[in-house]
């Protein structure tokens, strides 16, 4: 079977002054289809960098990243952006709601820029939203909502283009610990419903609930489980 999501000899380096900072070197990582992975490591050890090549935001300096089957150098930036929007779903720490749009637009704004018509978008928003338990949310805006539903929009809004991937930053980072574990629970139904998931946490208990574990340390790879 192609891996979802093949990372080889990844490295990426920042110019600051005269000096190259690596920040993540020669990583490879292979993402199969229902794997649930946590990328894990201290403050500055390269987590976000990584993400970010993964989800085809940022550019490595070098080395190479095939998504299912098809490698993403010399992408143009339309096609990374179709890519982006259509393969990979992302879910964010900050959120990034339209706060005075409802839940019910929010999540069936990624279908605009989809290939799927528009007479289905509105009832594939309502069974996503419905996966993570807000179906009586739909009218409300996003600044009216609580920390925790309003991450649960964010994550519905990574599931309406049915993705090959979904990629998490800090998905709990900003709740409570009860609603924090709302989430690890919708996490671990959508790895259980086949669903492939790498997420990115300096928390050791929610690195936990995933299946496998991949700590960085100085933008390598230290140890996996
Ligand atoms: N735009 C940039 N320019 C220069 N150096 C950068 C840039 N972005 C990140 N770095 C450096 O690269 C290293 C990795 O940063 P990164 O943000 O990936 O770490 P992280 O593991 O996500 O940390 P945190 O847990 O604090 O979010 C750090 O040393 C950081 O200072
Ligand atoms: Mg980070």
């Amino acid at each position: 079977m192609t891996p979802v999501l093949k990372a080889k000899n990844l490295c990426k380096g920042y110019e600051v002054g005269d000096e190259v900072i690596t920040a993540v070197c020669n990583i490879n990582l292979t993402i199969n289809k229902g794997d649930f992975i946590a990328i894990t490591g201290k403050s500055g050890s390269g987590k976000s960098t990584l993400m970010h090549m993964l989800g085809l935001l940022d550019t490595p300096t070098s080395g190479e990243l095939i998504l299912n089957g098809k490698n993403t150098k010399g992408m143009s930036e339309r096609e990374l952006a179709q890519v982006r929007n259509t393969d990979i779903g992302f879910v964010f720490q900050a959120f990034n709601l339209l706060q005075r749009t409802t839940v019910l637009e929010n999540v069936m704004l990624p279908l605009i820029y989809s290939r799927i018509p528009n007479s289905e978008h509105e009832k594939i928003a309502l069974e996503v939203i419905e996966q993570v338990g807000l179906s009586h949310r739909l009218k409300n805006k996003s600044n009216e909502l609580s920390g925790g539903e309003r991450q649960r929009v964010a994550i519905a809004r990574a599931l309406v283009n049915n993705p090959s991937l979904i990629l998490a930053d800090e998905p709990t980072g900003n709740l409570d610990s009860k609603m924090g574990e709302e989430i690890e629970k919708i996490l671990i139904n959508l790895n259980n419903e086949g669903r492939t998931l790498i997420l990115v946490t300096h928390d050791e208990d929610l690195a936990k609930i995933a299946k496998r574990q991949v700590i960085l340390k100085d933008g390598a790879i230290l140890s996996e489980r």
